[in-house]
């Protein structure tokens, strides 16, 4: 019955266990006493109805260096757009097991559409609670021909309405490097290739035996997070070895965080933080991140401005798919969403 409906479909099924091949070693699932309550540590919260602001702009760059993560609120992207998003998302995983299938590895006719799940009898590793659909855009007429039209529309609303955001909060970054102009070469590196995943978290039935996704760092630029009200994101917090900060679910926020190339690019100022979903015992969740990423041929390494007052750099210069290949698919093998093509 499951064949080929991902974890989505394992969850349907309303098994009383969870399957073995999702249980995980102890060492990676979540335990309560790592959390840390709210009042104790969280991650900031900015307005960014005015982002000329220099107040808002120090908190942005303040949030990066301390903990790699905010959100936003007030932002640009309007809320009907983000609702139409939750919807498309909630449809795609609605279809039939078939039609989302014809976008699996196997099926989709390019490369850079993917419906994914972790259920696979073949890996060695412990499987994640998760299925997935990842869109990397590369013009209109493949996304014409190859996207889903059940979510095609409303992802590309997503994205081309983020993208004010985006720049918004690239510039107030850059200019805490004291990058003064976003040439053409400088947007390449920092939103030259973007990609949109659709999450989708089911129903678990052993929620504490496995993880909606295992802790990882984002190999992005930059990364803009809408949840839907059911939480489970946590980020590593400040205090002690082995502390998770929960990223409590805000209507109309965004999640923002900084990933592993803008870490690189600033030098270590602003830091790619590692960050982790739980699974849920009682409610589906979805997700729908935009990874903001330097293109595939473009070599990354610390800017030239952050350098000029004699900062030693203290990353080599890389091939960006270099480095997305060597550093993250070695840890995370089977996770071909967060691989570039
Ligand atoms: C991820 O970081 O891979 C997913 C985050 C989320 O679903 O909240
Ligand atoms: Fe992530």
């Amino acid at each position: 019955i499951n064949q080929g409906n991902g974890v989505k479909g394992l969850s349907e099924l309303g098994l009383k266990a969870l399957p073995k091949p999702y249980i995980q070693p102890e060492s990676e699932r979540m335990c309560m006493s790592k959390i840390i309550p709210q009042d104790k540590e969280s991650i900031p919260i900015i307005d960014l109805s005015n982002p000329a602001d220099p107040t808002v702009a120090k908190a942005v760059c303040d949030a990066a260096e301390k903990w790699g993560f905010f959100q936003i609120v007030n932002h640009a992207v309007p809320i009907e757009v983000l609702e139409r998003i939750q919807e498309a998302t909630h449809r795609f995983y609605g279809l039939p097991a078939e039609e989302k299938n014809k976008y699996s590895k196997e099926n989709s006719g390019t490369i850079n559409v993917r419906f994914g799940t972790s259920f696979s009898p073949k890996a060695e590793k412990s499987l994640e609670w998760k299925d997935f659909l990842s869109l990397f855009y590369v013009s209109e007429e493949e996304t014409a021909k190859y996207w889903p039209p059940a979510c095609r529309d409303q992802v590309l609303e997503y994205m081309r309405s983020s993208e004010v955001v985006i720049k918004q909060l690239l510039q107030i970054l850059m200019s805490g490097l004291n990058v003064k102009e976003i040439d053409e070469t400088k947007k390449s590196l920092l939103m030259g290739s973007v990609r949109t995943n659709l999450n989708y978290y089911p129903i678990c039935p052993n929620p504490e035996l496995t993880v909606g996704v295992g802790r990882h760092s984002d190999v992005s630029t930059l990364t803009i997070l809408l949840q839907d009200d059911i939480g489970g994101l946590y980020v590593k917090g400040n205090e002690g070895e082995d502390s998770w900060i929960h990223v409590p679910p805000i209507k109309g926020s965004l999640v923002i965080n900084v990933g592993d190339a803008l870490q690189i690019l600033s030098n270590g100022r602003y830091r790619s933080v590692e960050h982790r979903v739980v699974a849920n015992g009682t409610k589906n969740r979805i997700s729908v991140p935009i990874f903001v990423n330097p293109r595939p041929n473009d070599i990354i390494g610390p800017l030239p401005e952050v350098l000029e007052s004699g900062e030693k750099p203290i990353y080599k210069n890389v091939v960006y798919s270099d480095y997305v290949r060597h550093f993250f698919r070695k840890a995370h093998e089977w996770q071909e969403d967060r691989c570039i093509c």
